[in-house]
């Protein structure tokens, strides 16, 4: 969920809702605003996207120059304009984002002395237990702070009260929140992240877990988690305005699509001194020799960025690699030893599985990697090596430039280890770094196939209700990222598999309504996929190839449709083979009439567990 709050000088709706709509890749289920009109905490709020919100607000506008808003994600309680934050109670209004675990517990506690709750949320019970230290006569601040140490779980929390229009709190534990200093202009701002407020304050305080934040118009007051007051570091925002366009693409992904060879070359530029062709990686805070295990963790889309990282690292520097997604790797409680190397890969650098397990392996003495795209994030600022991608503000939820991004810091990673360890000679180094450098063109290249893909797809994926993907070695991972981004937005089930497990399970759902997609460049092991891929034809399945010159060659069957990649470097085939699987989930998306850019049910930055 995303948070906002303005302490201004001026009506704050209109502020807040341009904010929020920086904040909406956190979760679109339903929006709100709260402001003090006249002194009186007054809300409007809104089911499904913030436009319904702004829309609303257009006819009853609210003046107040205190306010609070909210863009929702729903986990307790579903998206209803009831179920929609600020929520109120007694003389206070709340947003939060996180999941309170103990809520049922608190509210049960309170329902016993007569509380009536209006939500089946877990934030309710928030407002609730201030509004009741209000009434046993504590004083705003005195309440909340009395509060906070009775919630369990992740919380980003800001409050306003009635009769207080110099006050708004903020309170976090897990979710990221920061502060914006406006106090020069008698402003003060609550954001959850600098993005947010890049359009009212470029100048930061982030709060730290357990922080409990005061903010008037002239200033804001930090106690820690035992209520000692603190100074927090005030930064510096690089967060500009991003412009939220377009462009000249009917949607975001298909910008973000095309944007690739560009962020791809400019991501491999800041890792390779293009002028000698050789790796330029940062300093590593670790003798890169001495590592001799890495682990892996992320989700979602990143997740399979580092599975296929996992390869690279394998046969580059011949390291074992470690790598779980981060909900279970969390609490799988694994032995580490001292000095190895953690590795997070994250678009937003916030996704709370991903935190919790970077802090889990720094308090194991690791070194912690990241890869992410947010260089403020939490990720980013709690590692010792910071590798960003510079994919740009990805909007879309289904992550496609970050995804390609990611790929290609993960092979210099892999390859400055390798080097590192002796196992790559200054040679291998030249022709992987040469391979690397031509992934742009490449991509930019195979953005041509966009209308055939797009006839296949009409033809074989439109009205499919699944389809499964298949690959091998790197294309393995590649095959579940097809599938996933298929699924995430055209809502047809998809699986992606090992080609070679097809005949340990899958191969049962084959027939002619299946279709099946196989990712096979003409590398080492094409001759095995394609044998899988023959099991799939004599079932009757129908078959999307995609390959190159030479694969589509050697496979003269008319049952399959092939997708003719240009001819490269087994190395960089993970990035380029992407961007047709890319194209051929938005095509079929955009054909059923789907949200593209906001499928159902996603959020594109998941801060609770
Ligand atoms: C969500 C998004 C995915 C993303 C995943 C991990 O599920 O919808 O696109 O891959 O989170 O997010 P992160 O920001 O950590 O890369």
């Amino acid at each position: 969920c995303g948070i906002v709050g303005i302490l201004g000088t001026e009506p704050v709706a209109d502020d807040i809702v341009d904010s929020l709509r920086r904040l909406e890749y956190r979760g679109y289920d339903s929006a709100g605003v709260a402001t003090l009109e006249d002194g009186q905490v007054t809300r409007v709020r809104a089911e499904g996207k913030l436009k319904n919100l702004a829309a609303k607000l257009a006819a009853q506008p609210l003046s107040g120059h205190t306010g609070i808003g909210h863009t929702r994600w729903a986990t307790h309680g579903a998206p209803t304009e009831r179920n929609a934050h600020p929520h109120t109670a007694g003389k206070v209004a709340v947003v939060h984002n996180g999941i309170i675990e103990n809520f049922r517990e608190l509210r049960d506690a309170l329902s016993a002395k007569g509380v009536n709750f209006e939500t089946e949320t877990d934030s309710e019970i928030v407002a609730q237990a201030v509004a009741a230290r209000m009434r046993d006569g504590l004083d705003p601040v005195a309440a909340v702070k009395a509060v906070i140490p009775s919630l369990e779980g992740a919380f980003a929390l800001a409050f306003i009260f009635d009769d207080h229009p110099d006050l708004m709190m903020a309170a976090r534990n897990g979710p990221p929140l920061a502060i914006g200093h406006g106090e020069a202009k008698g402003q003060m701002y609550i954001g959850s992240d600098a993005i947010a407020l890049a359009s009212l304050t470029n100048e930061i305080t982030y709060l730290e877990d357990g922080d409990v934040a005061v903010l008037t118009r002239s200033g804001v007051e930090i106690f820690d988690a035992v209520d000692v007051p603190i100074t927090r570091p005030r930064s510096i925002s690089e967060a500009q305005v991003y412009a939220i366009d377009k462009g000249n693409h009917r949607h975001f992904m298909a910008k973000e699509i095309a944007e690739q060879p560009e962020v791809v070359g400019y991501t491999l530029a800041r890792y390779i001194d293009l002028t000698v062709g050789r790796l330029a990686m940062p300093e590593s805070p670790v003798d890169l020799s001495t590592i001799n295990r890495l682990t892996i963790t992320a989700c979602g889309t990143a997740y399979l960025a580092g599975l296929t990282a996992k390869y690279w690292c394998e046969r580059f520097a011949r390291i074992p690699v470690d790598i779980d997604v981060a909900s279970e790797f969390r609490y799988r409680e694994i032995p580490l030893s001292p000095g190895g190397m953690s590795v997070f890969i994250s678009q937003s650098g916030e996704t709370a599985d991903t935190l919790a397990s970077l802090r889990y392996c720094k308090e194991g003495g690791q070194v912690i990697t990241s890869v992410v795209n947010v260089p403020e994030s939490s990720i980013a600022r709690e590692s010792d090596l910071l590798l960003p991608t510079l994919a740009g503000p990805e909007v879309s939820v289904a992550s496609t430039k970050a995804f390609t991004c990611q790929l290609a810091v993960l092979a210099c990673l892999s390859i400055v280890i390798g080097r590192a360890k002796n196992v790559l000679t200054e040679d291998d180094e030249d022709r992987l770094v040469t391979a690397l450098v031509e992934a742009p063109r490449l991509m930019n290249d195979v953005m041509a196939l966009g209308p055939q893909i797009e006839a296949i797809c009409r033809e074989i994926l439109l009205h499919a209700s699944h389809a499964l993907f298949l690959g091998r070695g790197t294309n393995y991972p590649l095959a579940m990222e097809g599938a996933l981004k298929l699924k995430e937005i055209s809502y047809i089930h998809a699986e992606g598999y090992a080609a070679g497990e097809l005949k340990h399970g899958p191969i049962a759902l084959v027939d002619k309504d299946m279709p099946v997609i196989v990712i096979a460049p003409f590398d080492r092991v094409f001759e095995k996929t394609v044998s899988n891929m023959e099991e799939v034809a004599a079932r009757g399945g129908k078959i999307i190839l995609i390959t190159d010159q030479k694969g589509a060659d050697a496979v003269s069957s008319e049952a399959v449709s092939k997708i003719v990649m240009p001819d490269m470097p087994a190395t960089i085939t993970p990035l380029v083979y992407a961007v047709p699987l890319q194209l051929m989930a938005y095509h079929t998306a955009v054909m059923r009439g789907t949200d593209v850019d906001q499928p159902r049910n996603l959020a594109k930055s998941v801060t609770v567990e």
